[in-house]
C-alpha cells in the first residue's frame, strides 16, 4: 500500500528512485512522485496522477544530477488519486512522502491553521509535513522536530523527508508501516519494500517501530523517538533479481502461476520426507509436548491468505480428530468479541507480513498470551518479527496483486503444521504417509496441469470473458478453492463473481441463473461426487452455462468440461485452484484488462 524509495550518495538519483518505484508500484499506483535535491539545496519536485510511467516521461524532460532524493507511489486513502494529492508533499523547508495514515489530522491542521498554514492537497501526509516544518522553526536539529512531531501524531506510517536547509540528509521512520534501508559504499537506499532494493545491495536494515533513521552519504543512525541512538543490526537481503522479472512472460500474474511447482519445492524442501515419513519445520520453537497439548488452531488471514488457512483448515480436521480449526478473517477478528479456548494456537497468514488487520490480530492475541505462529513469506516483514515463531513459505516475490503461489505454498506450510501437531498426537503413520506422499506429489502434479491444459483453458476464457457474472461452487475442501478461485476472477477481470458451498446452492444463488452468469463446478471423484453432480444438474436445469473442472473420465453434462489427470486425491483441490487462477487470468487478459496491477487494488494493504 503505497511505496517509498529514497537514495542518498554519489550516483543520480531521480533514475534510482524511478527504478525502485517502478518495482514498487505492485503497491499502489494511483499516482506517484519524486524530488531531488542538489549540493546547493535547489530541489526538483514531479509529480503525476496515473502510473509511474506518467512520471517517467516528465522526468525525461526535467533531468537533474542530483544525488538525493525520495520518491512515492501511492494507493490513495485521504484524497482522491490526483497531481495535487500525490507525494512528495513541499511545505516550507520540508518535503516529505508517508505511507499510512495520520489519524488526528484534522486536528492538526486546525492547530497549523491558526499558525498561518495553509493545504494544498486533501491528505493527511501534507499535514505532517507542514508539522515538522512548524517544529523545525525552533528545534535545534531535523531530527529533533521530526522526534517532537511523531509524539504528537497519532496513526500509522513510514516516512522519508528532507529539508533544503540540509541537502545532505534524509530522515525516515517507521511505526506500523514498513521501510528497509539498503547500504553500500557511500550510499543509503530507502524502501518501503526490499524489491527495491534487490541488484543495489544485499546489506539492508529493518526498521523498527519507534524507529527513526538519519540517512546521509556516510550510512546511517538510528535513534528511537525520544532520539537516543538505537544500534542497527545489518541483514544479508535473501531476494534475488530473477524473483522481481518477468522472465520472458507477459504478466507477472502468469509466470507466479507457472512458478509454482518450484516455489512449492522451496516451502517443501527438507520439511517433508516420504521415505522416512517425517514432517519438520525448523522456526516453530515448540517441543513435542506443546504440540501435543494443541487442541485449537486458529487461522487468521485476509483475502487469499484466509482462504488458504480455510482450505489448510479442512485438511487439518480430516487427519486429526483431536483438534479444532477455524479461520478468521483478520478485519472482522480484530474488532469483534471472540473467546479463545485454552490449548490455542493462532497461525497467521500473510504473504507480505505487513497486512494491517492481520498484524492488528497478532498483536491481540498476543496481548491475551496465545501462542502466535507466522506463515509469511517476506523475510524480515514485521509479521515474521512479531511472532512467538513459524514457518517461512520461500515462495520468492511475490508481485502480482492477485496472490496465486503464495495461496499454495501457504496451504501447504499450514498443512505440515497440522501434521507435525497430528504426528505429536501419534496419528497413524499410514494416516500420516498419505498426506506426506501428496506434499511430495504435488508440485509435479501441477506440473502437469500448466503443461497439458492451460492451451484448453485460454480458449475456454475467450469463449466467458463476455459475461457480467460467475458462481463458483464447490463442497467439502472444494468450498475454499470455490471461494478464492471467485476471489480471483473478480480481482483481475472486474467479472462479478461468488464463491459458494454447492449445497447453499438451493437457498438463495440458484435464482441467479440466467444468460448473464457462468458457473465454475469444482466436481472431484470422491465421496461428494453424486451431490455436487446433483448440483449442477440442478444449475443446467435452470440453463446454467457451467464450465466443470474435474478428475474423472465420467460422463458429465455442462458446456465445458475441463479434466484434470492427477495421482492425488486429498490435495486434488490444489490442482483445480490452479485451473480457476489460469482461467482468471485468460478471461483478464481477454478482456483486455491490467492483469497485475488491477484497479482500485493493492498488494500489501499496510492501513485499515
Ligand atoms: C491484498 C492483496 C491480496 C492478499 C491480501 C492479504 O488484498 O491484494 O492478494 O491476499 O492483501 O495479503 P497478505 O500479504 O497479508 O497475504
Amino acid at each position: 500500500m503505497c511505496g517509498i524509495v529514497g537514495y542518498i550518495g554519489g550516483k543520480e538519483a531521480q533514475s534510482i528512485l524511478i527504478s525502485g518505484l517502478k518495482r514498487l508500484e505492485y503497491r499502489g499506483y494511483d499516482s506517484a512522485g519524486i524530488v531531488t535535491i542538489d549540493k546547493k539545496a535547489k530541489t526538483t519536485l514531479l509529480r503525476a496522477k496515473g502510473k509511474v510511467a506518467e512520471l517517467d516521461s516528465k522526468v525525461a524532460t526535467h533531468q537533474t544530477s542530483d544525488t538525493a532524493g525520495i520518491g512515492h507511489t501511492r494507493w490513495a486513502t485521504h484524497g482522491e488519486p490526483n497531481k495535487r494529492n500525490a507525494h512528495p508533499h513541499h511545505v516550507g523547508d520540508i518535503y516529505l512522502v508517508h505511507n499510512g495514515i495520520i489519524e488526528n489530522y484534522q486536528d492538526l491542521k486546525r492547530t497549523l491553521a491558526k499558525h498561518d498554514y495553509t493545504f494544498k492537497s486533501d491528505t493527511d501526509s501534507e499535514v505532517l509535513t507542514a508539522l515538522i516544518d512548524y517544529l523545525y522553526k525552533d528545534a535545534s536539529s531535523l531530527l529533533e522536530a521530526v522526534s517532537g512531531a511523531l509524539k504528537m501524531v497519532v496513526g500509522a506510517y513510514g516516512i522519508a523527508l528532507f529539508s533544503v536547509k540540509n541537502p545532505d540528509e534524509i530522515i525516515i521512520a517507521r511505526n506500523g508501516s514498513p521501510l528497509i534501508v539498503g547500504v553500500a559504499e557511500d550510499e543509503v537506499f530507502i524502501a518501503s519494500d526490499a524489491s527495491a532494493l534487490v541488484g543495489y545491495t544485499d546489506r539492508v536494515i529493518y526498521l523498527h517501530d519507534g524507529e527513526i533513521g538519519v540517512c546521509t552519504r556516510e550510512g546511517i543512525q538510528l535513534y528511537d523517538v525520544d532520539t537516543q541512538v538505537v544500534e542497527a543490526k545489518v541483514e544479508k537481503l535473501e531476494l534475488d533479481l530473477q524473483s522481481i522479472q518477468k522472465e520472458g512472460f507477459d504478466h507477472f500474474l502468469l509466470k507466479e502461476i507457472y512458478d509454482q511447482p518450484n516455489s512449492l519445492r522451496s516451502t517443501l524442501s527438507g520439511r517433508i520426507n516420504p521415505q522416512t515419513n517425517s514432517v519438520k519445520l525448523g522456526g516453530l520453537n515448540m517441543s513435542d509436548d506443546e504440540l501435543r497439548d494443541v487442541r485449537n488452531i486458529m487461522i487468521i488471514g485476509c483475502g487469499t491468505a484466509y482462504y488458504a488457512g480455510m482450505m489448510a483448515g479442512y485438511f487439518i480436521e480430516q487427519f486429526t480428530d483431536d483438534v479444532s480449526v477455524r479461520s478468521e478473517i483478520a478485519s472482522e477478528l480484530r474488532y469483534r468479541s471472540f473467546h479463545v479456548p485454552d490449548n490455542t494456537v493462532a497461525l497467521i497468514v500473510s504473504q507480505s507480513g505487513e497486512t494491517a488487520d492481520t498484524l492488528a490480530c497478532l498483536e491481540e492475541l498476543k496481548r491475551r498470551g496465545v501462542k502466535c505462529l507466522g506463515v509469511v513469506n517476506a523475510v524480515g516483514s514485521t509479521i515474521a518479527r512479531e511472532v512467538d515463531g513459524g514457518v517461512y513459505v520461500h515462495v520468492g516475490a511475490e508481485i502480482s496483486v492477485a496472490s496465486t503461489k503464495a495461496f499454495t505454498s501457504q496451504v501447504a506450510a499450514v498443512t505440515m503444521f497440522g501434521l507435525m501437531v497430528a504426528r505429536a498426537k501419534g496419528v497413524s503413520s499410514k494416516d500420516l504417509n498419505t498426506y506426506i506422499n501428496e506434499l511430495d506429489m504435488l508440485p509435479g502434479e501441477i506440473e502437469a496441469v500448466l503443461e497439458r491444459s492451460a492451451g484448453e483453458i485460454q480458449q475456454i476464457a475467450k469463449k466467458y470473458a463476455k459475461y457480467d457474472h460467475a458462481l463458483y461452487v464447490g463442497r467439502d475442501t472444494h468450498y475454499p478453492i470455490a471461494l478464492e478461485g471467485a476471489l480471483k476472477l473478480k480481482e483481475v477481470s472486474y467479472i462479478q463473481a461468488e464463491g459458494y458451498a454447492a449445497g447453499e446452492l438451493k437457498h438463495g444463488p440458484i435464482a441467479l441463473i440466467d444468460d448473464r452468469f457462468f458457473e465454475v463446478c469444482y466436481l472431484q471423484d470422491n465421496w461428494l461426487y453424486e451431490k455436487t453432480q446433483s448440483n449442477i444438474i440442478e444449475m443446467n436445469t435452470r440453463g446454467a452455462h457451467a464450465i466443470v473442472i474435474t478428475d474423472t473420465d465420467k460422463r458429465i453434462a455442462a458446456e465445458e468440461v475441463i479434466r484434470i489427470k492427477t495421482k492425488l486425491e486429498l490435495l486434488t483441490p490444489l490442482v483445480f485452484n490452479v485451473v480457476s487462477q489460469l482461467l482468471a487470468y485468460y478471461i483478464a487478459v481477454a478482456r483486455g484488462n491490467d492483469v497485475d496491477q488491477p484497479r482500485n487494488l493493492a498488494k500489501s494493504v499496510t492501513v485499515e
